[in-house]
C-alpha cells in the first residue's frame, strides 16, 4: 500500500466519531489483529531479559504496562515468568474479551519454547497457565485468572495508583505514540509509582511505520517533513512523535530516571542515505547524529534512584536486529 493513502485512511478515520471503531472493523478484515504469539511473546522476552540484564527478577514482583493494545501477550509472558500482579492501561478500547482469549489460547503451542528461551521451570509455567480460566464470562474476569487488571481508558500520566507501589513500568512499541510532553508526565508518574530501585523498561520503534507497508520509503523517511507537514500525515490514529533516541535518552534522565541500559539499532539504509546526503533533512533534526536519526529501535532500562543520572551526552550502544522487531501493519 502506498503510505499517503494510508494516511489518508487513518487522518479521515481519526476524524470520525465512529473512527476508532471503524479502525478496528477495517484491523479485522485485513486480519491485522489476529494473535502473533511467536512474535508478541519475543517482544515480551525482550523486556524480561531487559529487566534481568538489570539484575532483577519478574518472579513474586509487581508490573504496571503502558499501553495493553489488542492482545494481552506482555501481561500473560509476565504472569507465566511468575509476575504477582500486572495493571495495564491503555487510551484506546482495542482489548476485547474475545481478542484476550484467542491471544492467551494462540499461547499455548509456544509455551514450552518461551519457557526454554527465558530457562523457566516449564512444570511450573504449565501449571500456570493451566490455572487461566478460560471459561470466565468478562473480560475483566478473564484478566483477573493470569493476575492481569486492565484499566481503559487508562491514564498513565495520573495513574491513581499509590506512590512506591511497583516494581516496574513496562511498554513495547507503544512510546512512539506519545507526544513529547505526555512522555514528560507519564515519566514522572512512573518515577513517584516505582518503588526505590524499581525500573521503567521499554522497547519500541523510533522509525518510520509507514515504511512497514510501503518499501519505496525508509525508516527514515519521515525526517524530512516539517513539524506542519507531519501533522497532517502522522496525528490521530497514525500519530508518531518523531523522537529520536538521544532525546528519549535526555527526556528519562530530566524525569530523574538513571539510565542503566540504552541499547539501540540503526537502519542501515537510512544511515548509507544520511551520509551520501540523499535523506532530506527538516531543519529539527539536522544537528543530530546521523547513528541517532537512523536508529529504528531502541531498549531502556531507567532505575528509580537516589544516585543523580551523570550527564554522560554518550551514544547509547548499538543491539543486533531481530526479524521480530518489525511493527506492525497499522499501529495507532
Ligand atoms: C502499537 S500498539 C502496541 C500495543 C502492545 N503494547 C503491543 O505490543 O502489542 C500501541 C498502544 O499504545 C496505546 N497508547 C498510545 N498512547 C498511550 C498512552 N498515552 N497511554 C497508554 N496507552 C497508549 C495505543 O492505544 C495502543 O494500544
Amino acid at each position: 500500500m502506498k503510505w499517503q493513502l494510508k494516511a489518508g485512511i487513518l487522518r479521515h478515520l481519526s476524524r470520525w466519531p465512529g473512527g476508532k471503531n471503524a479502525y478496528l472493523a477495517i484491523q479485522r478484515l485485513l486480519g491485522t489483529t489476529r494473535p502473533q504469539s511467536r512474535r508478541d511473546l519475543t517482544r515480551a522476552i525482550e523486556l524480561v531479559e531487559l529487566i534481568r540484564e538489570a539484575g532483577q527478577q519478574v518472579e513474586g514482583h509487581r508490573v504496571f504496562e503502558i499501553g495493553t493494545g489488542w492482545h494481552p501477550f506482555t501481561p500473560l509472558a509476565l504472569y507465566l515468568a511468575g509476575a504477582d500482579h500486572i495493571e495495564t492501561v491503555d487510551v484506546n478500547p482495542w482489548l476485547s474479551l474475545s481478542s484476550a482469549k484467542s491471544a492467551v489460547d494462540s499461547a499455548e503451542r509456544d509455551l514450552e519454547w518461551y519457557s526454554e528461551k527465558l530457562q523457566l521451570n516449564q512444570t511450573a509455567v504449565r501449571d500456570r497457565y493451566e490455572r487461566i480460566d478460560f471459561e470466565a464470562k468478562n473480560l475483566d474476569d478473564f484478566l483477573a485468572s493470569f493476575r492481569c487488571h486492565y484499566v481503559y481508558p487508562g491514564d498513565a500520566t495520573a495513574s491513581g495508583q499509590p506512590a512506591d507501589s511497583f516494581d516496574f513500568v513496562v511498554s513495547s512499541n507503544v512510546l512512539e505514540h506519545i507526544p513529547e510532553e505526555i512522555l514528560r508526565q507519564i515519566s514522572r508518574e512512573s518515577l513517584r509509582i516505582l518503588k526505590p530501585g524499581g525500573l521503567a523498561v521499554h522497547r519500541f520503534n523510533p522509525g518510520d511505520h509507514y515504511a512497514n507497508d510501503d518499501s519505496r520509503i525508509s525508516t527514515g523517511h519521515f525526517l524530512r517533513f516539517s513539524p506542519d507537514q507531519w501533522e497532517h500525515y502522522g496525528s490521530g490514529l497514525a500519530y508518531h512523535n518523531r523522537l529520536r533516541c538521544s532525546q528519549y535518552s535526555k527526556l528519562f534522565r530530566e524525569a530523574g530516571f538513571l539510565s542503566l541500559i540504552e541499547e539501540t539499532r540503526v537502519d542501515p539504509r537510512v544511515l548509507e542515505e544520511i551520509k551520501a546526503g540523499s535523506q532530506p533533512l527538516a531543519p529539527e533534526f539536522a544537528d543530530l547524529l546521523p547513528e541517532d536519526l537512523a536508529a529504528d529501535y531502541m531498549w531502556t532500562v531507567g532505575m528509580k534512584g537516589h544516585v543523580e543520572m551523570p550527564a554522560t551526552g554518550a551514544s547509547p550502544a548499538t543491539r543486533t536486529p531481530t526479524t521480530q522487531d518489525v511493527s506492525e501493519t497499522f499501529t495507532s
